[in-house]
């Protein structure tokens, strides 16, 4: 049997070249030497409050984003987290072997509390709602963005416990980093993480956008005052233009340094903007093809959940009686 694989994300904002590179990308590549299962976390985007309706379409569009990306629903499954309740039992039973200090020292949870102005108890329950959705299908390992690394951590620690507690019940996920990748930065401000929730335009490119927007983005994106690239003294901008060439084109750092030393920022930038145009127009035709199908995104949700749902209930059941919970006879 192949080791599972668990990841996920949320349906909010627009899903960006971050995203893509830090994981998505990465859960393609693996997919089939594994037993993949792909989540759209719809539970942990209403942490902080989302419009109804644009999370119904986002949910949708986030599947239809996996699919365009490469994920076969024949070989991996996409599924929807609040469509298997297990997700929310074992989020309780979690909760209550999880100490309050570890979850309010998370730094995704200090900075979104900061934003703020009252914090719901979802938001800092939100790693053990991630924990329990890794531990439920007993995942090996969990492919993911760097800014992901402390939650990954939280959830071997809860696991460590609650196995000390009541007895070896859960594997231990392993975090998988792509080489490059893993942290994009954003490009009107490379010292912060690119983001789906961080306004301006100009701040990080969406998977969906059009090749002139994406275009006029990257030729703005800030570097420095240099007048071409130097590996020895890379600036945030310029480190950040290069990674993301990078990690787009699989070239190794050989090929990298001998391509663009010397260049002048505004060839790199072009270059960089017609390597990520050359790989998002592909995904963007097949997205347009995957939504006109009628219907499709949701059959693929459905199957994807139908599968799903008897690992997470035999998970369910076995935390159950290891607790001592009523299980019926
Ligand atoms: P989310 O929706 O914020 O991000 C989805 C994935 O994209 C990665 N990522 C990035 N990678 C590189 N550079 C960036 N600037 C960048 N921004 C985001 C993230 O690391 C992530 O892999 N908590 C998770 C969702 C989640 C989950 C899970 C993931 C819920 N349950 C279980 C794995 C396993 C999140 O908010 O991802």
């Amino acid at each position: 049997m192949k080791p599972r694989v668990f990841s996920g994300m949320q349906p909010s904002g627009n899903l960006h070249i971050g995203n893509y590179l830090g994981a998505l990308k990465n859960w393609v590549r693996i997919q089939s030497d594994y037993e993949a299962i792909f989540c759209i976390v719809d539970m942990h985007a209403v942490t902080v409050y989302q419009n109804p309706d644009e999370l119904r379409a986002k949910i949708r569009e986030l599947a239809a984003l996996y699919l365009a990306a490469g994920i076969d629903p024949k070989q991996s499954t996409i599924m929807v987290q609040s469509a298997v309740p297990a997700h929310a039992e074992l989020c309780w039973m979690l909760t209550c072997v999880t100490p309050v200090g570890w979850l309010q020292r998370m730094t995704q949870f200090k900075a979104k509390a900061a934003e703020q102005e009252t914090v719901g108890d979802g938001l800092l329950q939100y790693p053990v709602l991630m924990a329990a959705d890794i531990l439920l299908y007993q995942a090996a390992i969990v492919p993911v963005g760097e800014d992901q690394t402390q939650h990954l951590e939280l959830t071997r620690d809860i696991a460590q416990r609650f196995n000390s507690l009541y007895g070896e019940t859960f594997v231990m996920p392993e975090t998988s980093l792509p080489s490059v990748g893993a942290r994009i930065m954003g490009l009107d401000d490379p010292t912060k993480k690119m983001s789906k929730s961080a306004p301006g335009s100009g701040h990080a490119v969406a998977l969906l956008d059009p090749p002139a927007t994406i275009r006029k983005k990257i030729m703005r994106a800030t570097t420095d005052s240099a007048p071409g690239v130097d590996f020895d003294v890379l600036s945030p901008g310029v480190a950040n233009l290069l990674g993301i060439f990078q990690a787009f084109s699989g070239w190794d750092d050989a090929q990298m340094r001998a391509h663009f030393s010397g260049m002048r920022y505004g060839e790199l930038k072009k270059q960089v903007a017609d390597m990520v145009i050359a790989n998002l127009e592909p995904l963007q035709k097949r997205y347009n093809e995957i939504v006109s199908e009628k219907g499709y995104v949701d059959a693929v949700l459905r199957e994807g959940a139908e599968r799903v749902t008897p690992i997470a209930n035999a998970t369910v059941e076995l935390v159950k009686r290891r607790m001592g919970l009523y299980t019926p006879c």
